[in-house]
């Protein structure tokens, strides 16, 4: 079975979606690593019985540094992919230029609101649609390229169930597009 690596820092919803859908399924998801030693996934993540690392990014001297150590902690497990679910670091080249194989979600219709309160951009914007981009971790944040996408049509509603329209797009768009690329049915990074 195919191996992926998945990477978080905070609540783990998304870490816990996929491991629920894909897990001994349609693969194996080999490691979870975060940066945040009190992230709420990594109690998530253990429930399953998936192997956590912590790698605590302020006990680096910087940027270089801790992505040398995530690059080394996800080479040890050979992941056929990496994940990034939630995963809130700013990644330099040490990390793009050894990790190609690498996925992230972001909540909104990108190239639009990218970065940080993407939710909340969108929620408060002028758009008719909303929804959440799949793509290929680059160099830029939140700009690489696009694997897929979907969106819903904005109503009259409350950030919060805005919110929940976003997360429940998430669940159903990121497992498929981690499924698709594992069984070889996705374009790999051009
Ligand atoms: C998701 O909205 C994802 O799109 C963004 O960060 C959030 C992570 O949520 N990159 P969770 O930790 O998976 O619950």
């Amino acid at each position: 079975m195919n191996r992926i690596v998945i990477l978080f820092s905070g609540n783990g919803t998304n870490l816990e979606n996929i491991i629920q859908k894909l897990h001994q399924k349609e693969l194996l998801v080999a490691a979870a690593i975060t940066n945040n030693p009190t992230a709420k996934g990594i109690e998530r993540a253990k429930k399953y019985g998936i192997p956590v690392e912590v790698i605590d990014h302020r006990k680096f001297e910087s940027r270089e540094a801790f992505d040398r150590a995530l690059v080394e902690s996800i080479q040890k497990y050979g992941p056929d992919l990496v994940v990034l679910a939630g995963f809130m670091r700013i990644l330099t080249p040490i990390f793009t230029s050894k990790i190609q194989n690498a996925i992230n979600i972001h909540p909104s219709l990108l190239p639009l609101f990218k970065g940080a309160r993407a939710i909340e951009r969108s929620f408060a914007s002028d758009m008719k649609v909303a929804g959440v981009t799949v793509h290929w971790v680059s160099e830029e944040l939140d700009g690489g390229q696009i694997i897929d996408q979907a969106c819903f049509h904005k109503e009259d509603e409350s950030l919060e169930e805005f919110e929940a329209k976003i997360h429940a797009l998430e669940y159903e768009l990121y497992p498929k597009v981690i499924k698709d690329i594992v069984r070889g049915r996705c374009p790999q990074r051009g």
